[in-house]
């Protein structure tokens, strides 16, 4: 049907059309979509933003059913109760829940518990204040399962755990969120480690639950092993277990392969996780890890042919959301003074030149257009997270951004605490000759990212 209003505009368009030819056709006929439509005319940025919404949804509150592994299998949920509250041992209070580096979603609050809150009116101590967060739906990434009667009945996760923060802006650990910052406060192991029952896990690893707990609360803040039940490599040659840092999740858009040693587009790793890692119901397909040789805990329980019927898949119908989203979180921007302007652009001069970084980190995205993969030898490393996925290489890091995550150090497992160390490190690995200003100036250019 079309409106009167319409009528008119295309009759001027004839008019218009025949005294000022094409151009001026043209013109008119954009009067014409606006003139006829109140709400967003764009259909491609109406999509775009419904995707966007969703994805966010998905990325902040979807457990994908993973309550079957974290509440039914491992009952964490009982742990963080505590007995007082029908649960097992001490329960985790909210001082000890921030300590372990969860985070509160303060807009998630009602403002009479804030009041509360900032009057000291509220017991940090009790356990029963964490069930009271959890069904506020307030402690980010972590969603809690009660019935009717108030019971604490399970529990899931979601991406949002490891891949967001707060803002810090009522008290440390709880203010607004920040989705994409890697979490580099959570210490997931010690948190893990708390389930009563960890047979789930040990028995994948073929080891005890003792030893489990024993590797996962040595990996420390920010950190996670996720190849671990792909390889089993609890340890490496040196006794001690090798988790990767927790990577940032914004920035990601123009940017090929994923993960610290590329293991695959971004929708590649978000069914990985949200299917193996986080132990959603979904399907997902990769038979690179039937390799027994390379992965013998993934090809023995054929981690790669993982399959649900449509109708009970609660996973791949959120992934495209889910990719948008996550392409749709800039970089922030460093805070003014936290860098010296001047400094950093000789250091953008030395990166782009003397120094030779732009060669693999090409501005602006900061990774190699194409297949952004490196070895070992070319960035004067150990190979032994690379040889832990199928390409058997690093991958050239997307730079900006770098100021949220310099806790936990720098490179896929923090070997270099500061940025200072890792151009330490080019300078002697690939005998770039930067004098101490040189490097400085560099630094001041990586910080301004
Ligand atoms: C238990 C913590 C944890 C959870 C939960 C988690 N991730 Fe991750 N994520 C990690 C770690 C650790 C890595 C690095 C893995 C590696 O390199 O081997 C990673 C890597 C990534 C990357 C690659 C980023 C880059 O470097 O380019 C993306 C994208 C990502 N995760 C998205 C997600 C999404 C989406 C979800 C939810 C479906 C999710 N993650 C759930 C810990 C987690
Ligand atoms: C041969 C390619 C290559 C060159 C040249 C190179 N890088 Fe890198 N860069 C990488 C790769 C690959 C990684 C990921 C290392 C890892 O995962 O441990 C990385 C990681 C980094 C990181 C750590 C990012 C993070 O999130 O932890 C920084 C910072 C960095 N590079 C800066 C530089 C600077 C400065 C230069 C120039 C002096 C440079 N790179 C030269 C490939 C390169």
């Amino acid at each position: 049907m079309r409106s009167p209003g319409y009528v008119y505009v295309v009759s001027l368009l004839c008019a218009v059309g025949c005294t000022t030819g094409d151009a001026g056709r043209r013109e008119v006929a954009v009067s014409v979509d606006t003139a006829e439509e109140s709400g967003p005319s764009d259909p491609v940025k109406s999509f775009a933003s419904a995707q966007i919404d969703d994805g966010r949804r998905t990325f902040r509150f979807d457990t994908f059913g993973d309550e079957a592994f974290w509440g039914d299998t491992l009952q964490l949920h009982l742990a963080i109760a505590g007995a007082a509250n029908e649960g097992v041992g001490g329960g985790v209070s909210p001082r000890t829940a921030l300590a372990v580096g969860l985070k509160v979603d303060v807009d998630a609050l009602p403002r009479s518990l804030r009041d509360a809150l900032a009057q000291g009116q509220v017991n940090l101590d009790d356990p029963a204040t964490t069930l009271a967060l959890l069904q506020l739906n307030a402690v980010v990434g972590l969603t809690g399962v009660f019935d009717a009667a108030g019971s604490f009945r399970t529990m899931g996760i979601q991406c949002a755990l490891c891949h967001s923060t707060v803002d810090n802006s009522f008290a440390p650990g709880i203010g607004h969120r920040l989705d994409g910052w890697p979490n580099r406060d959570l210490d997931v192991g010690t948190i893990v480690s708390l389930a009563p029952d960890l047979s789930a896990v040990a028995g994948l690893l073929g080891v005890d639950q003792a030893t489990v707990r024993a590797v996962i609360t040595q990996w420390g803040p920010g950190r996670f092993d996720a190849e671990l039940f792909l390889d089993g490599k609890a340890l490496g040659a040196d006794g001690k277990p090798h988790p990767t840092l927790i990577p940032p999740a914004f920035g990601l858009g123009g940017v090929d392969l994923h993960t610290w040693t590329g293991w695959g587009g971004v929708s590649h790793w978000n069914a990985f996780v949200a299917n193996l890692e986080m132990h959603g119901q979904g399907t997902f397909f990769d038979p690179r890890l039937d390799d027994a040789t390379r992965f013998p805990i993934a090809a023995a329980n054929h981690f790669g042919h993982v399959s649900t019927p449509p109708s009970q898949d609660r996973i791949t119908p959120h992934l495209a959301a889910l990719q948008l989203y996550q392409l749709a979180l800039a970089p922030p921007r460093p805070p003014a003074g936290s860098f010296n302007a001047t400094a950093a652009n000789r250091g953008r001069a030395l990166f782009n030149g003397k120094a030779r970084c732009a060669g693999c980190h090409v501005p602006p995205l900061y990774t190699e257009p194409g297949w952004n993969m490196h070895t070992a030898a070319e960035i004067g490393i150990d190979s032994f997270q690379a040889d832990r996925a199928p390409d058997q290489r690093y991958r050239t890091s997307p730079l900006r951004g770098l100021f949220t995550h310099l806790k936990g150090g720098l490179y896929h497992d923090g070997r270099y605490a500061t940025l200072g160390d890792v151009v330490a490190h080019y300078n002697a690995a690939l005998a770039l000759g930067l004098t101490a200003a040189e490097s400085s100036d560099l630094v001041e250019f990586l910080k301004s990212l």
